[in-house]
């Protein structure tokens, strides 16, 4: 199936701090920028036509040297928890792919920080 992008700064999406622009590179209007605290998360809603196995990218940025990880929160469950490393400045984007099941239809897909620190800055969901 064609790749769908769901960015971080459209509804349905949630982002639990602010979207800003304020870092070049980014994809469509701004990025989520999470609140710096544990559970403060980005949560996507994507449609999927069949059930199975997809591939999920995640486009983020991290100016710090710190990892930030987050769980990997499928349709309520924690499936993973993906360190997102620092990629050298808050304006270097990178991609994080990661593998997951989907129900048919529509899914929730939150990225929930497991630190203080919180999210890195999240640009997009793709699937
Ligand atoms: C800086 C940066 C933000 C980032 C934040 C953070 O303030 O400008 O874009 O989100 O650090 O540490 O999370």
């Amino acid at each position: 199936a064609a790749t769908a992008r769901y960015e971080a700064e459209s509804s349905p999406s949630v982002c639990t701090g602010t979207i800003d622009s304020d870092w070049a590179g980014y994809s469509g209007s701004g990025f989520c920028n999470g609140t710096n605290a544990a559970g403060a998360h980005a949560q996507f809603t994507v449609n999927t036509p069949a059930a199975g196995t997809a591939t999920l990218r995640v486009r983020f940025a991290n100016g710090t040297t710190t990892a930030r990880p987050a769980g990997l929160v499928v349709n309520g469950s924690t499936v993973q928890t993906p360190s997102f490393e620092g990629t050298g400045a808050w304006s270097t984007w990178v991609t994080k792919t990661l593998t997951v099941s989907l129900n048919a239809g529509s899914n929730t897909v939150r990225l929930n920080p497991t630190t203080a620190a919180g999210l890195p800055n999240i640009d997009y969901l793709e699937v």
